[in-house]
């Protein structure tokens, strides 16, 4: 499976509708959104509000990435604004099931997320209890990193993982994703790929993503 997904952290929030209109006519397969508390990580992007017009705007799934400390405060308002996935740190929290079934009680899919500098072993215990489990290829927090290159093997491993067990879970990998290394990313076993700068900083974003998706 290759999906892109798009993160609205790096479009033009002064012309926002256009940007988001811009996805809805691509081949992108979900509308990537980033919040951060300044907290948990080191910088502050947006919160709820940006839910509504994104809701009301996009017709792509909107796959919420959470970078938030106490993700359980947080998570059902999350869905009930209209996430298609909701996604948090698994090193934010100190037992993830709890927040896991909150989210999966209100009918959305879950999302388990870790820093590079996380064993992906940490998630083989919840493999089978989420939807799908994220990757960071940079440290959250900024988008316009570069992809740290020992995320590939993490990716082969996860991959295994998955496939050895027979799951559904989706394998997503976000951060310094661009043209020239998603083949090798979507190789390595990854599902579903988020690019922000590479999408956002190109003026065809169109033929990025189709680019992309068809490597
Ligand atoms: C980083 C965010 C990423 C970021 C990706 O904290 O989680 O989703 O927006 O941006 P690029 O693709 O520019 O690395
Ligand atoms: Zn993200």
């Amino acid at each position: 499976m290759h999906w892109i997904a798009p993160s609205v952290l790096s479009a033009d929030f002064g012309c926002l509708k256009q940007e988001i209109e811009c996805i809805n006519q691509s081949e992108a397969d979900l509308l990537h959104v980033d919040v951060m508390d300044g907290v948990f990580v080191p910088n502050i992007s947006f919160g709820f509000p940006l839910m509504k017009p994104l809701k009301a705007y996009s017709t792509k799934p909107l796959d919420v990435h959470l970078m938030i400390v106490h993700p359980e405060k947080y998570v059902e308002r999350f869905c009930d604004a209209g996430a298609w996935s909701v996604g948090f740190h698994l090193e934010a929290v100190d037992d993830p099931m709890p927040i896991v079934r909150l989210i999966r009680q209100k009918h959305v899919r879950t999302c388990l997320t870790i820093n590079p500098d996380i064993s992906e072993e940490r998630l083989l215990p919840y493999l089978d209890q989420v939807d799908m489990v994220l990757l960071m290829s940079v440290y959250a927090g900024f988008g316009g990193q570069s992809f740290i290159p020992e995320t590939l093997n993490k990716i082969r491993r996860v991959r295994q993982w998955i496939d050895e067990r027979h799951l559904p879970t989706l394998l997503e990998v976000d951060g310094g994703i661009h043209l020239k290394n998603a083949k090798e990313v979507f190789d390595a076993g990854a599902d579903v790929l988020v690019a922000g700068s590479a999408v956002f900083g190109a003026k065809d974003r169109q033929e990025v993503i189709h680019q992309m998706k068809n490597c």
